[in-house]
């Protein structure tokens, strides 16, 4: 086995500079997973709260997606010729999803990101759009349009093509959008119902509710980012179920296979249907799209996740954060702010000084657990356990960040 150290300075050696933040007691480096636990290449064993930025929601190295690799895989031909696997996981997702709506699947998150603005924009041409401030919707170049942080967009703002009006996230901001919206020709609004990155931020039902309001009412399509919320961890499918409300267009990705790289973008049939009847090319199409491989451990992993009845396991596991949060909330009122959840997806919001840096480092490094960073400053921890977490687990994780906040 290789050792970190040795590692780090091949990766530091190879690897475009600004990609890995590497110091003299971080990053530890992974060698594998299983379930919740992780290993490093030191032999040290962790126990997992951040589902890997939402994507392993099932656990890793699930012994379906080994079953499935043991029956051999081959690749896809995308746009060219269907595989079975991909129409199966197609006509899965439209149940899911609902009726009404269509689809067309991509890999990345900023692929579906994309997928839905330009389904947007074939049913409402403008280069104006709305979005809101914390938002993160991926890095390439239209997601990137509206995504907020200027720590992603600084050196490439000349690039960007969309004209993005950010908007707090906040119920209080609907009358300016209202205002926005009479006096602009605006082609979409794109929102995440619970903001990941900006430090779980969950958006008030009203807020959302208004917004589809203003969607209907100004006829232009309301994009629900659900690629950090969807396939379960709100306790439901998506978030638009959760908050019952049906957005015209919903970009996923992360959980839905829970392994492999699987997004995707379902819109309104009025909207999706747009794109015209193919004339044998798609004009918005990627090498792996539908990759059969992937569909098909994505179709085992929706029906792992059925199986395993996540609605109640999930509330069951909301209520255990929230019990042992609040708790200690109520211990370090002077270093804990907020405490904030949906489902399986907390944020606990730090006082400054307290960096969740700091906090998510410490965690790693003393008590072998791993949650993440998070926050425009940096101001909360993200802890996001697996579905298949167990109570005794849940427990240790918050005695451990208890021993953790002692400290600071
Ligand atoms: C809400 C949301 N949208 C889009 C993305 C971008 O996804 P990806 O990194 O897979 O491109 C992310 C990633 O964190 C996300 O959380």
């Amino acid at each position: 086995m290789i050792l970190r150290e040795e590692l780090l300075k091949i990766l530091k050696s190879v690897e475009e500079p600004d990609f890995t933040f590497v110091e003299k007691d971080f990053p530890p480096v992974f060698t594998g997973a299983e379930g919740i636990k992780v290993y490093d290449s030191e032999g040290n064993e962790y126990l997992d709260f951040s589902s890997f930025f939402g994507v392993s929601f099932t656990g890793h190295s699930q012994s379906f997606v080994k079953e499935e690799a043991e029956k051999g895989f081959y690749h896809g031909l995308g746009d060219l010729i269907p595989s079975e696997e991909k129409i199966l996981l197609m006509k899965k997702l439209s149940e899911i999803i609902g009726k009404g709506y269509r689809g067309v699947l991509s890999q990345n998150g900023s692929d579906a990101v994309e997928a839905c603005l330009r389904s947007a924009f074939l049913y409402k041409w403008s280069k104006k759009i709305i979005a809101f401030q914390g938002a993160y919707h991926g890095t390439s170049l239209g997601a990137l349009s509206v995504t907020y942080s200027n720590k992603f967009r600084n050196r490439f703002e000349k690039l960007l093509p969309f004209e993005t009006k950010f908007f707090q996230y906040s119920v209080n901001s609907i009358p300016e959008i209202k205002d926005f919206l009479k006096n602009n020709g605006v082609s979409a609004i794109i929102i995440e119902p619970v903001q990941g990155r900006a430090g779980i931020r969950i958006a008030e039902k009203e807020f959302l509710l208004s917004l589809k309001k203003l969607s209907d009412e100004f006829d232009l399509p309301l994009i629900f980012d659900e690629v950090f919320t969807g396939f379960g961890k709100t306790g439901e499918y998506f978030a638009k179920d959760y908050f019952g409300i049906e957005p015209d267009l919903i970009a996923f990705g992360k959980a839905l296979s829970g392994a492999f790289p699987l997004s995707g973008c379902f819109g309104k049939e009025r909207i999706m249907n747009l794109w015209g009847k193919s004339k044998g090319e798609a004009s918005f199409t990627f090498t792996f799209s539908g990759n059969p491989f992937f569909s098909r451990v994505a179709l085992r992993n929706l029906e792992f996740l059925e199986k395993l009845n996540f609605r109640k396991k999930v509330r069951e596991i909301e209520s255990l954060m929230k019990k042992g949060l609040s708790g200690l909330k109520n211990k370090y009122k002077n270093k804990i702010k907020e405490v904030r959840g949906i489902g399986v997806i907390w944020g606990i919001e730090l006082y400054h000084p307290i960096d969740s840096f700091i906090v998510f480092k410490k965690l790693l490094n003393e008590e072998r657990i791993i949650t993440l960073p998070s926050g425009e400053n940096g101001e909360t921890l993200e802890v996001l356990p697996s579905v298949i977490v167990e109570e005794k687990e849940i427990k240790k994780f918050i005695n451990s960040l208890e021993k953790i906040l002692e400290t600071l």
